[in-house]
């Protein structure tokens, strides 16, 4: 699979970082010996995350280089390292284990959760932001689109993140190695604008799986038909905006 394009993923920094703040505010840790942001991607959160916690070795794990490379210019004085959710060294055990829009990516949550709590510093936090957006238009329909079309042959198989549980299963998998435990869900707002808003969003996400398959002609059809699918669910309004309303799951545990 290509790589992962920062550029087209900051096009929504904004709307993208609002979570992360929001999951930021709640961790009352005051000073964190280390931090780690697993799937740190371009850097942007873990540059915020430096800032909340100045005097703490604040480390970004992320599987992609292409996002690596993009987080050692931004977030200066943060320490970056290429590797994969459940791959990294356990004797970094962090006081703050913080994960934002990242974690829905793999799947084997059932094991993988608990593990991660365990790998966190006794009393420290682990704090998750995951996009609840299986059943929305904006992710059926980009399988929806792929299966009838010249792409269908190519696209047979293909798949974005995985459903992430439901909020009772991570209570479930959770609570009991778990000294404390909250978890909720929010609905967003976000409010796009430009030609093809929400086709665009995905474009940087939840789309590069199929797109990345298909030789360009293709690529384009595809883009084409998954915009006119959209087009009815995300209409634009009075005023020129798209609205996105994007669920989303929080988990803050403390170890
Ligand atoms: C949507 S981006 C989120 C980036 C960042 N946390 C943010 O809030 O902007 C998801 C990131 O997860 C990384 N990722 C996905 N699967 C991964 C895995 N199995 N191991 C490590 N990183 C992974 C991707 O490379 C990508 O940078």
């Amino acid at each position: 699979m290509a790589d992962w394009d920062p550029a087209q993923y900051l096009r929504f920094a904004n709307e993208r970082l609002q979570p992360a703040l929001d999951l930021l505010a709640r961790i009352g840790a005051e000073a964190p010996g280390r931090v780690l942001d697993l799937g740190c991607g371009a850097g942007n959160v873990t540059a915020i995350l430096k800032t909340r916690f100045p005097a703490a070795d604040v480390v970004g794990i992320d599987g992609s280089e292409a996002m690596l490379a993009k987080a050692r210019d931004s977030a200066p004085g943060c320490r970056f390292v290429l590797g994969d959710f459940g791959g990294w060294d356990r004797a970094l055990a962090p006081d703050v284990l913080f994960s934002n829009a990242a974690l829905h990516w793999t799947g084997g949550h059932e094991t993988l959760f608990p593990d991660l709590l365990s790998r966190v510093a006794p009393g420290g936090w682990f704090a998750v932001q995951m996009p609840a957006m299986h059943d929305a238009p904006l992710r059926r329909l980009q399988n929806e689109v792929a299966a009838i079309g010249p792409w269908a042959e190519t696209l047979r198989g293909v798949g974005s993140a995985r459903g992430i549980l439901s909020a009772g299963e991570y209570w479930d998998i959770l609570r009991p190695h778990a000294a404390a435990l909250d978890i909720w869900e929010t609905t967003y707002l976000h409010v796009l604008t430009g030609e093809d808003a929400v086709g665009e969003w995905a474009a940087g996400t939840s789309l590069r799986p199929f797109l990345d398959p298909l030789p360009p002609e293709l690529r384009a059809g595809y883009r084409r038909a998954y915009a006119a699918s959209l087009a009815p669910h995300y209409p634009p309004r009075a005023d020129g905006t798209t609205l996105l309303p994007f669920r989303r799951l929080f988990i803050l545990a403390r170890r």
